[in-house]
């Protein structure tokens, strides 16, 4: 854009208070409080200045409009440049430490820019595809079968996301990287550390208030955990190659050279972690909703053919990724503001999954929202590689459970986890009747 026609307003800061909430993990577990704070941002300053204390200003992207916009336009807006996740300065400074200068602990698809992140991705972009996919179903709903005789099995109660949300997705992705289920319970353990960091509950550290350097070094502890495990596969998948992402990753090249340690590693994190957390998440909020809206699950028990449609408004209902970072390369303009150069964005799916300018009542649960453009996903070149895979499982997963689940209760407090990254329901005691 000319500077001629480039406009002259700078976001305005938001209030202290709001701004705080925004990367307060408390309040990601509060959904009444998570929503009013971010429905104040998007009537009364949609693209607000964040200033808290001990991090660097960043601007919140609140608008559904504003976050395609984002997302789309790559080269102007980088994934790699800063932390990809909201870091406060000191933590930064510390992963610039450990790497030697990088602010990642990790060279993901996500930590990639062109053309480095065309290439990597390329890898196992066929592999998550449809097509490739549509094999798999028979082996997913065996998975998903066993899952649902489980729960007929535990005798009318139990907690759905320990006895079915965690490990479901979690033993699909493993099969898929080629990891034994004996070796499920760590991976498990290492992804809640790495993206629970937050809640007390679930981190190596069973307290809230750790300090940066030590919320980093766990990261990295765990990392390390996850490196050494994915060395051996990596050799073992070199020697013997079979059908499963891993041995696609371990014999990658990249510019005709094979692909280095380090990118194997994090490619393996990234879909290991990525790969079931959030459609955890999203399987569990389904349910919680379900019981919430006894009209809804009628609904969709009655008709089938409205899986697809509860499995998307699931995903945006619980919105299990609740923000990326994008660093501006340039100056350029977004929502009637003008964007500086290294200005960076804070983009809430979140807020822009509740947007009141594209989605009719949105705080309303309603399996049959047509068209659902939400943006659990992202959009983009890093528009979600697992979208496919994570849809397909949950809609394999109701297709089992609907039909044979005849009532559902709460029988308990159900609970979200506190994180301002990756989170959804860690508790869901529930009390129900199947055939
Ligand atoms: C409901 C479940 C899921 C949700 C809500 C979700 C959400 C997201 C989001 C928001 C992004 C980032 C987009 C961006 O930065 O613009 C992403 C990227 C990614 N997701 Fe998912 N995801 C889910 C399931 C999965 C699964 C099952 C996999 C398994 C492979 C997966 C693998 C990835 C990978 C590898 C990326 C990085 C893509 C890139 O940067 O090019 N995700 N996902």
């Amino acid at each position: 854009m000319s500077l001629a026609t480039r406009p002259e307003t700078r976001p305005e800061t938001l209030p202290p208070d709001i701004a705080a909430a925004t990367i307060d993990p408390r309040v990601y577990a509060e959904p009444k409080r998570l929503d009013e704070t971010f429905a104040w941002i998007r009537a009364n300053n949609p693209l607000g200045r964040a200033e808290v204390e001990g991090y660097d200003p960043f601007l919140i992207v609140s608008r559904h409009a504003d976050i395609l916009e984002v997302s789309r336009n790559n080269a102007l807006f980088h994934n790699g440049d800063r932390s990809t996740t909201l870091t406060n300065r000191e933590a930064e400074a510390l992963a610039r430490k450990l790497t030697g200068g990088s602010p990642h602990l990790v060279r993901t698809l996500v930590q990639m820019d062109a053309p480095d992140h065309l290439k990597y991705r390329a890898l196992t972009q066929a592999w998550f595809m449809p097509q490739n996919l549509r094999r798999l179903e028979a082996r997913i709903r065996e998975i998903a079968r066993g899952f649902v005789d489980r729960m007929a099995d535990l005798g009318g109660e139990c907690d759905f996301v320990a006895s079915v949300a965690l490990h479901y997705p979690l033993h699909v992705i493993m099969e898929i990287l080629g990891v034994p289920e004996a070796d499920e319970p760590r991976m498990l353990r290492l992804t809640q550390e790495l993206f629970g960091a937050t809640d007390p509950e679930l981190n190596r550290g069973k307290t809230l208030d750790l300090s940066t350097e030590e919320a980093v070094q766990q990261i990295q502890a765990v990392l390390t955990d996850f490196f050494v495990y994915f060395d051996a596969i990596t050799q073992a998948r070199r020697a013997h190659p079979t059908d499963d992402v891993a041995t696609v990753i371990a014999n990658g090249q990249i510019d005709a050279q094979p692909i280095s340690q380090f990118e194997a590693m994090s490619y393996y994190v990234i879909v290991a972690t990525a790969g079931h957390d959030t459609t955890s998440s999203s399987t569990a909020g389904a349910l919680w909703a379900l019981v919430d809206n006894p009209r809804e699950f009628a609904r969709v028990k009655a008709d089938p053919g409205l899986i697809p449609g509860l499995v998307d408004e699931s995903i945006r209902w619980t919105t299990p990724v609740k923000h990326f970072m994008r660093t501006a390369t340039a100056d350029t303009e977004l929502g009637g503001k003008r964007i500086e150069k290294g200005d960076w964005l804070f983009l809430s799916y979140v807020s822009g999954n509740r947007d009141e300018a594209v989605f009719e009542d949105p705080f309303a649960f309603r399996v049959d929202r047509s068209p659902n453009r939400h943006l659990a996903f992202g959009y983009g070149a890093h528009l979600c590689l697992g979208q496919h895979l994570a849809k397909m499982e949950m809609r394999i997963l109701w297709e089992e459970l609907l039909p044979r689940l005849q009532s559902v209760e709460f029988a308990g407090e159900p609970a979200l986890s506190q994180a301002v990254f990756v989170g959804g329901p860690k508790r869901l005691p529930i009390r129900y009747r199947m055939t």
